[in-house]
């Protein structure tokens, strides 16, 4: 399916991100996390992947209650 920026957002996980590309895929090493990291899952972060906080006016904005992914290195 190729994407059409004349089809309503309505209903759409990902109503911004990458839509020149069919899939968005991002990679992170493990090595490269440091302590810890917030991975977006509203899809409206600036800075996606990573969360920027604004999930938080998404889900005022429309009752969701999505949030990040939290990553953190385990204490060795
Ligand atoms: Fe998307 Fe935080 S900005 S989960």
């Amino acid at each position: 399916v190729v994407w059409d920026a004349r089809r309503p957002k309505v209903g759409l996980v990902n109503p911004d991100i990458q839509k020149d590309q069919q899939k968005v895929v991002h990679s992170i090493d493990v090595e490269d996390i440091g302590e810890k990291l917030s991975i977006c899952r509203c899809w409206r972060s600036k800075t996606f992947p990573l969360c920027d906080g604004v999930h938080k006016v998404h889900n005022r904005e429309t009752g969701d209650n999505v949030g990040p992914l939290r990553l953190k290195r385990r204490d060795v």
